[in-house]
C-alpha cells in the first residue's frame, strides 16, 4: 500500500474486519439455531434473545411471542426480523466508513493510497441502497421500543414476582446501548433538526437536536459497544435457556 506512514495504520482496519466478521458469523449461526432463544415460566424467568424479538413465527416457543404471529412462517423467527437491525447497521454512516476501509481498503486509512484505481462513490448499484438508511432508522426505533418492553417484562419473574436477576440487567443494558446507538444516528439527527433553516423559529426541534447531539458525538462508541453487547445478550440468554448456566437472582 502506497504511504509514507510508518505507524501501524493497518491495525484499525484489521481489528474492524475481525470484529465485524466474527459478529456476522456468530449472528448467522445464532439466527439459524431456532432454539434456546427464550427462558420462560418453567424456569421462573421471562428472558428473550434480542435476535429473536419480536418472535413473529407461528411456532415460537410458548411465552416468547408478542401477540402477533405469521403462522405460515416455519423457519427460524430470527430470520424475519434480523434483516432490519442488519440493514440498519450495514447502512449506518459510521459503519460504512469502517467497513469500506476494513474490507475494501477504500482507503484503508488516512494518508494511505486507495486500493482501487477509480471511485464512483455511492451513486451506483448496489451502493445507492445505502440511502435507505433513514428508513432503517425508523425500524430501529420500533425494535428498540420492543426490546425495552422485553427488558421491563423480564423484571417480572413468573411464579416469583418482581425482582432483579443478572438477565434483567443484561437485557436492560442491551436496550440502553441500542437506544444510545440509534439516538446518535446522523440521519436521525438530520431528520429531527438538520433541515431547519432557523432554530430560533423551531424551538422544539432545536431541543430535540440538542438532546440528540451528545449521542451523535459518541456514535462510534455506541456502535461498537451495542454491537458487542447485543451478541453477548444472545449468548447469555442462550446459555441460560440451554441449562448451561443459571440466571442468578439478586433480589
Ligand atoms: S449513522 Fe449510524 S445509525 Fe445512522
Amino acid at each position: 500500500m502506497a504511504t509514507l506512514r510508518t505507524d501501524r495504520w493497518w491495525l484499525q482496519p484489521v481489528v474492524t474486519a475481525s470484529i465485524l466478521t466474527a459478529f456476522v458469523v456468530y449472528s448467522t449461526w445464532a439466527a439459524f439455531q431456532n432454539a434456546n432463544y427464550y427462558v420462560g415460566a418453567a424456569a421462573h424467568r421471562d428472558l428473550i434473545s434480542p435476535f429473536y424479538s419480536p418472535c413473529l413465527a407461528g411456532d415460537c416457543v410458548p411465552g416468547a411471542g408478542h401477540g402477533f404471529a405469521i403462522s405460515a412462517w416455519t423457519l427460524s423467527p430470527a430470520l424475519i426480523i434480523l434483516i432490519f437491525p442488519l440493514g440498519f447497521r450495514l447502512t449506518c454512516y459510521y459503519y460504512r466508513r469502517s467497513y469500506y476501509r476494513a474490507f475494501w481498503w477504500s482507503p484503508p486509512a488516512c494518508s494511505v493510497a486507495d486500493a482501487h484505481g477509480s471511485y464512483s462513490g455511492e451513486s451506483r448499484f448496489p451502493l445507492f441502497f445505502q440511502n435507505a438508511h433513514r428508513y432503517f432508522w425508523y425500524f430501529g426505533l420500533v425494535l428498540n421500543v420492543i426490546l425495552t418492553y422485553d427488558a421491563i417484562r423480564a423484571f417480572h419473574q413468573p411464579g416469583i414476582g418482581w425482582g432483579v436477576t443478572v438477565g434483567t440487567i443484561v437485557l436492560t443494558v442491551n436496550a440502553a446501548l441500542l437506544w444510545g446507538y440509534s439516538l446518535g444516528c446522523h440521519a436521525g439527527r438530520h431528520i429531527c433538526g438538520g433541515s431547519v433553516k432557523s432554530f430560533h423559529q423551531s424551538p422544539l426541534r432545536y431541543k430535540i437536536w440538542k438532546f440528540l447531539t451528545p449521542f451523535n458525538v459518541k456514535h462510534m462508541n455506541f456502535a461498537w459497544t451495542s454491537l458487542i453487547f447485543v451478541a453477548f445478550t444472545d449468548i447469555y440468554v442462550r446459555l441460560v435457556a440451554s441449562g448451561a448456566i443459571t440466571d442468578y437472582r439478586l433480589f
